[in-house]
């Protein structure tokens, strides 16, 4: 389980995440949404450990990691995807995932088979570079990325920001097999009610850098729909 206590962070003056506090239960998918620069993706980097804290903590299956940089986080069983997919465009798509093992101890060592299962795509487009790939196929290859290190908590930025629909469903299908035969713990950002309620079983709403609403997927009413997510 991941537990956020009391999250504020500011950029300078402006005060960004305010007292941010959450959990994203083990083995689930926790949907965060909210409408565009409500901070989202600072909560994201935050957890992560590539923006500092003002206050508060960041728990992982108990463990205090609010200290860690990021690459302790990554060791510590953490997966990113960040928003924009960020995929090495010069480099190809094996080596753009061998980057990925390097980070982790002992790395170098060959890319595990279970990546394929979920994107089979990317084994038949191995040679080729990052970015000659569709936006589709990047964000599957930023995906298969993070999973390479075999992550018990994965961490995913809008994965459907600008995607066409048999990539969001492939995406969808792949984050429920995360949760549902992987155990994996699943924190999403996502802005699509319908793409966020086929696989998440729990949701958080942000507003002005706080959490506004949070509980179960199923009891996220039409109302808090339109109060906090609809433009
Ligand atoms: N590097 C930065 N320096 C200063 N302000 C920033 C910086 N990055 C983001 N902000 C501001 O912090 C606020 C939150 O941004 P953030 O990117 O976390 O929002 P978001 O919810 O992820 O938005 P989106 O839905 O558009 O991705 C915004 O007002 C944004 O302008
Ligand atoms: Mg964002």
């Amino acid at each position: 389980m991941l537990s956020m206590e009391n999250l504020n962070q500011s950029y300078g003056e402006s005060r960004i995440l305010r007292d941010v506090t959450l959990r994203a239960r083990r083995g689930v998918c926790t949907c965060i949404m909210g409408r565009n620069g409500v901070g989202k993706t600072t909560l994201l980097q935050c957890i992560m450990g590539l923006l500092p804290l003002r206050s508060g903590r960041i728990l992982l299956d108990g463990a205090d990691i609010s200290a860690l940089p990021p690459e302790k986080r990554a060791a510590a069983g953490m997966g990113y995807v960040p928003q924009g997919r960020q995929v090495f465009p010069m480099l190809t798509v094996e080596e753009n995932i061998r980057v990925a093992l390097a980070a982790r101890r002992g790395g170098g060592r060959d890319i595990p088979p279970f990546i394929f299962t979920f994107f089979p795509v990317l084994k038949e487009m191995l040679r080729r570079r990052g970015g000659d790939l569709s936006g589709g196929q990047q964000q599957q290859l930023a995906i298969a990325r993070a999973l390479a290190p075999d992550p018990r908590l994965l961490i995913l930025d809008e994965p459907t920001e600008g995607i066409q629909p048999n990539i969001v469903r492939e995406i969808a299908a792949a984050v429920r097999r995360f949760t549902a035969e992987m155990g994996m713990t699943v924190l999403l950002v996502e802005q699509k009610v319908p793409f966020a309620r086929g696989v998440a079983s729990d949701y958080a709403i942000m507003e002005r850098g706080g959490i506004a609403a949070a509980g179960s997927m199923a009891g996220l009413t039409p109302d808090t729909v339109k109060a906090f997510l609809s433009v």
